[in-house]
């Protein structure tokens, strides 16, 4: 893996806190100070994963073979955790899926993992997600992707990299604008609404160490997602997003962070 690893990485850490093995030292340690502020910050990442997999399932029963994973971070590899792509495939063996990351750690992971799979239908694209719909004449994307038919569109713990509400609103309807009807968008954000000082604590500390972001309101997140249909239990905790039986459920203290589906009518 030919990129930096000296400093603390946010992917890597999410690795960590998943119970993963591509953490470095300078990764722990980082990651056992947000612990220290924030000791629920696992049981978070983990709802995390669990809404990614139980939405997934869902839209492909719902009929939606093509998935365009936005900000998809490191591909986990721990026995508990699959993939968006290993799940989609799972559901429907003729699912296709586009990873998109601007992240070089990222990029040496992802292709490692996918090269491992031996399926050719998950691809992943390095690119800048502030491009938009640009992305989709991108030719590695194009490929995948059949506008004509619907797409699942998932920016999961993304948007809080994007401080400014208009150019996170504008970067939903840039990626959702140019899909047909019967697609959808997901979405996951991590807020201050349960736990105001924790989570103020903790974006401070992401934000010395490792990287820049921030939470919002279930008002802004709701403000973000323009002309379409939110499903169904709408703006919630994401643990309580449709809970499957292996789901208990999570005080929303410890989740922080808000999930939602959304339909293109
Ligand atoms: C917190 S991780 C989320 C990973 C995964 N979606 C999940 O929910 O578990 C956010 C990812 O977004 C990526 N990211 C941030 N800004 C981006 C941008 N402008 N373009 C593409 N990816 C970006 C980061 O590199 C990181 O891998």
């Amino acid at each position: 893996v030919d990129v930096d690893t000296t400093g603390p990485h946010a992917g890597r850490m999410l690795d960590f806190y998943l119970g993963g093995t591509l953490h470095t030292p300078a990764d722990r340690a980082a990651a056992r100070k947000m612990l220290a502020v924030n000791p629920h910050l696992i049981t978070s990442a983990r709802a995390n994963r669990r809404f990614i997999d139980r939405t997934v399932r869902y839209l492909v029963g719902q009929g939606v073979t093509q998935f365009l994973d936005l900000g998809s971070g490191i591909p986990v590899r721990t026995p508990e955790y699959a993939n968006l792509h290993e799940t989609a495939l799972a559901a429907d063996p003729a699912c296709r899926v586009v990873y998109v990351d601007n992240d070089p750690v990222v990029r040496a992971h992802a292709d490692e993992l996918l090269r491992g799979t031996g399926q050719g239908r998950a691809v992943y694209v390095e690119a800048d997600v502030a491009e938009g719909a640009a992305l989709y004449r991108h030719p590695d994307i194009a490929a995948v992707l059949d506008l004509d038919r619907p797409v699942a569109v998932s920016m999961n713990a993304l948007l809080h990299f994007f401080a400014s509400d208009d150019r996170a609103r504008t970067l939903v309807e840039a990626f959702t604008a140019p899909l047909a009807s019967g697609s959808h968008l997901t979405l996951t954000h991590i807020t201050r609404d349960w736990a105001p000082e924790v989570m103020d604590a903790l974006v401070r500390l992401y934000r010395k160490d490792v990287t820049d972001g921030g939470a919002r309101s279930r008002e802004q997140i709701q403000g973000l997602v323009t002309g379409l249909d939110i499903l169904a239990p709408g703006v919630v905790n994401l643990a309580d997003w449709r809970p499957g039986p292996g789901d208990d459920p999570l005080p929303a203290e410890q989740v922080n962070l808000y999930g939602l589906v959304a339909r293109v009518p």
